[in-house]
């Protein structure tokens, strides 16, 4: 049931739930289970995007800029939408790349996904995909759609 309501709704921690709470559709997030328990890591990513992205860049013709580069640690990745479209923005080891959000299995959220050095694993079924040009390695028939990132200023910035 549980993954049923996963798929449908997206996780509670997930992109979906704090956009459906920030639109006035959801209930508050969880509390967490005490002041010093560690964190979710969908909670870290949360916080970390309180790193605003920098108002005051051009990006190149055809990009928009996306995030702050230190909103992002190395290792995470992060769904966010852009000129109405779903990405996903990972960060290896400094070097950031995007792709789309959607997995081309079961709609999985990407950028909800785990990331290990370029793999990125679809959270639904285990999908694996290489940030830096889309291709799956579950299936090699089923890559994803990649975007051209530059980082302008502290702006990362992706070809949408
Ligand atoms: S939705 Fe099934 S692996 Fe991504």
């Amino acid at each position: 049931m549980s993954l049923w309501k996963d798929i449908v709704f997206g996780r509670d921690n997930g992109m979906r739930a704090s956009i459906r709470r920030a639109v006035g559709l959801g209930g508050a997030p969880k509390a967490a289970p005490g002041a010093n328990a560690p964190r979710p890591e969908a909670a870290e990513k949360a916080l970390n995007l309180g790193v605003e992205a920098p108002k005051d860049v051009n990006p190149p013709d055809g990009y928009e800029v996306v995030l702050h580069k230190d909103a992002l640690k190395p290792g995470q990745a992060i769904e966010i939408i852009v000129a109405g479209k779903a990405i996903a923005v990972t960060n290896v080891d400094g070097t950031f790349y995007a792709s789309t959000n959607t997995c081309p299995h079961a709609q999985g959220p990407l950028g909800e996904g785990k990331l290990d050095g370029h793999t990125l694993t679809c959270p639904y079924h285990g999908w694996a995909f290489d940030v830096r040009d889309g291709s799956c390695h579950t299936f090699e028939e089923s890559s994803i759609e990649t975007f051209a990132v530059e980082i302008v200023d502290n702006a990362v910035c992706v070809e949408v």
